[in-house]
């Protein structure tokens, strides 16, 4: 695993944002695998002014995401769907037919098949971009699951359905089940950037970087792949011992 240091959130933004480009600029059709939640905002917006300011075209590109909630239906103001469309999908010159996301309202076990079937024959996946969790989960894979894992559906543990409940009227209405991408899922993805911002994330980063590999956490099994880059600002790297 690389490790690129960055001053701040926004230098992660930019940084992440240049590796995608220069992924795309090397591969037109390339296949990025794309991440939600707050982290990867910034690299949504380097993206989006990349389209404008340096011609950055994703009219061949197909994007695969890692997961949706369950029971949200893709209009959903909080549904991973609406979340990517607002903030990328709309603003930059893709093909929506190209962008795949898991359909949180269809028969769970079947969509997770179809879905699998998804990263395997639209993938692989070039790259893929990930956030962490402060529990180590990446995608909504918790902590204990298991590292051979592909599509599947998850039961969200309380932590995690309280750091959502920030974006819905009330924790009553986080939904309580989503469907994810595997741990191996993502592990076929040739490259894979972990981005980790704020001091809320140190704990999880300084324990990634202390190289245990187990499925207690389930970011160290990203150990086991060959290129892999974490990119984080000082405020995450605070507690890593130099
Ligand atoms: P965050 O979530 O980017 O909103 O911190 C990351 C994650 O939980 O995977």
């Amino acid at each position: 695993m690389k490790v690129v240091i960055c001053a701040n959130y926004d230098e992660v933004s930019v940084k992440a944002a240049q590796l995608v480009e220069a992924q795309i600029l090397g591969n037109d059709h390339s296949v990025l695998g794309l991440a939600t939640g707050s982290t990867p905002l910034g690299l949504y917006e380097r993206l989006v002014e990349g389209v404008k300011l340096r011609g950055i075209s994703y009219k061949n590109v197909c994007t695969i995401n890692l997961d949706e909630y369950l029971g949200l239906d893709k209009g959903h103001p909080e549904s991973y769907r609406t979340f990517m469309t607002e903030n990328l999908f709309d603003k930059i010159d893709i093909v929506i037919g190209n962008t795949y996301i898991p359909d949180g309202t269809s028969d769970s076990a079947e969509e997770c098949l179809r879905y699998e079937q998804v990263i395997d024959s639209v993938g692989p996946i070039d790259l893929q971009v990930l956030g962490i969790g402060r529990n180590g989960h990446i995608g909504f894979n918790e902590p204990g699951t298991d590292s051979n894992s592909l599509t599947h559906v998850v039961e969200l543990v309380a932590s995690t359905r309280e750091s959502n409940a920030r974006f819905f009227p009330s924790i009553d209405e986080v939904p309580t089940h989503a469907i994810t991408t595997g741990i191996k899922s993502i592990l076929k993805s040739k490259e894979i950037i972990l981005l980790a911002s704020g001091k809320d994330k140190a704990e999880a980063v300084r324990t990634l970087l202390n190289k245990d590999v187990t499925e207690s956490f389930p970011a160290s099994i990203l150990w086991n792949h060959d290129n892999v880059t974490l990119i984080v600002d000082r405020d995450a790297y605070e507690l890593v011992k130099s």
